[in-house]
């Protein structure tokens, strides 16, 4: 027995020690959640729909793969036991049955929860809960939580994500920890060893450069979202990303707009977690949301953030390194009306500190792929003329000639 007691030691010491599920979402998360079309008006015949519609439109071909339910799936009391129980009237068959659908259809499931004593719908939340919440999301096979800061008081941002974190892992079935603290006490900086993605801002809403004041709190569109964390893309990597939050193509901005929503989330590297009503999209919209060289981009294995390199005539022009030296750069026109601009790429020498990379044009020339019309046409030997309509982007994959 003696000479075992060293492993059964060693054994031990590895049960306890709590961490993070590595190695998941080593490229940025993708799928779709349901609260910024359906609020906490879910149920089943939803959940099912929106899964059929991931393999029927192409979402899943394309590289989705989360099904997450937000907020509302939840009975307003827990069971005798403190179990949490999923609405019998939205989930007449229970939850489980819903997650076996929707892995049934080679997909996986996210769920919801609070950090707080309720979720921010006045659901139970987590707090007091959490190892027994994480057995029962391992028991129905749940395999992402999108957990929010609702209703805490005065808890320890990174303590109580961690308390969850280590449940999780408890519970011992990998789950993508989505942390969704709103950026308010600075997540980039502790939430790497935590969870595999934290949200940066408040919530997003389906405009272009808008705030919506709900009073005591406001909602934010695609340009505010972008422009309110600015330093932040050195925190980002394989297995820990920034979360601008859901995204809201096809909830209503033009397709300009919805266009270059979807081509910033790819170039900063965000979790592309569609918003919309997959069951009634336009033609448009899924040609949006299924742009593989854009994903492609967002999904590339260097995992590094796009930079904002500069804005000459109010076009900003984005730059991200992508692996085996090739780059992706997206001008981006701020203005209400069409832009023509000329960029010299010889003028320009960009280096990336995060990559510890540098993009010298004159000493290198890169052919050009239009990422939107997937066309290869021209390099960067020649002055870039083009016209960018309103709120539009241009958007290039840069390649060794
Ligand atoms: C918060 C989150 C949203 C959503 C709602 C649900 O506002 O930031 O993304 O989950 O709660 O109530």
């Amino acid at each position: 027995m003696k000479k075992y007691g060293w492993f059964i030691l060693l054994f031990a010491v590895v049960q306890v020690r709590a961490q993070k599920f590595d190695s998941l979402a080593l490229t940025p998360p993708m799928g779709w959640n349901s609260w910024n079309t359906f609020s906490v008006n879910i149920d089943e015949k939803l959940i099912k729909g929106i899964a059929d519609s991931f393999v029927k439109d192409g979402l899943k071909d394309a590289g989705y793969q989360y099904l997450v339910i937000d907020d509302g799936w939840m009975a307003k009391e827990r069971d005798a036991k403190g179990n949490l129980v999923a609405d019998p009237v939205k989930f007449p068959n229970g939850m489980k049955s819903v997650v076996d659908y929707v892995h049934s259809k080679g997909l996986k499931f996210g769920i919801y929860n609070c950090a707080g004593n309720k979720t921010c719908g006045g659901y139970p939340g987590s707090r007091g809960h959490e190892y027994q919440d994480a057995l029962l999301y391992a028991s129905w096979g749940v395999d992402y939580l999108k957990y929010d800061w609702c209703n805490t008081e005065k808890l320890n941002a990174e303590g109580a994500y961690m308390t969850m974190r280590d449940a999780l892992y408890a519970a011992g079935r990998p789950v993508v920890f989505s942390l969704c603290e709103w950026g308010e006490n600075q997540p980039w900086k502790w939430g790497e060893k935590v969870g595999h993605l934290w949200r940066t801002t408040g919530d997003i809403t389906n405009c272009w450069d808008c705030e919506d004041n709900h009073g005591t709190w406001s909602s934010w569109g695609v340009l505010r979202t972008v422009n309110m964390r600015k330093d932040i893309r050195q925190y980002a990597g394989p297995g820990h990303w920034n979360d601008p939050d859901m995204m809201e193509v096809g909830n209503g901005m033009t397709v300009q707009e919805d266009r270059s929503h979807f081509t910033l989330w790819c170039m900063l590297a965000a979790p592309l977690i569609m918003g919309n009503d997959l069951r009634s999209m336009t033609n448009q919209t899924r040609e949006i949301l299924t742009n593989k060289e854009i994903i492609a981009v967002n999904q590339d294995a260097l995992g590094v953030q796009a930079m904002r390199y500069a804005t000459v005539d109010s076009v900003e022009v984005w730059v991200k390194p992508l692996v085996n030296n090739e780059w992706a750069v997206c001008f981006l026109n701020l203005k209400s009306k069409t832009q023509s601009m000329d960029f010299n790429w010889q003028e320009h020498t960009i280096t990336d500190v995060v990559a510890n990379r540098t993009l010298d044009f004159k000493k290198e020339t890169f052919q050009l792929r239009n990422l939107w019309t997937k066309k290869t046409s021209g390099t960067t030997a020649k002055p870039l003329q083009a016209s960018v309509a309103s709120h539009d982007v241009l958007v290039f994959r840069l390649s060794r000639k």
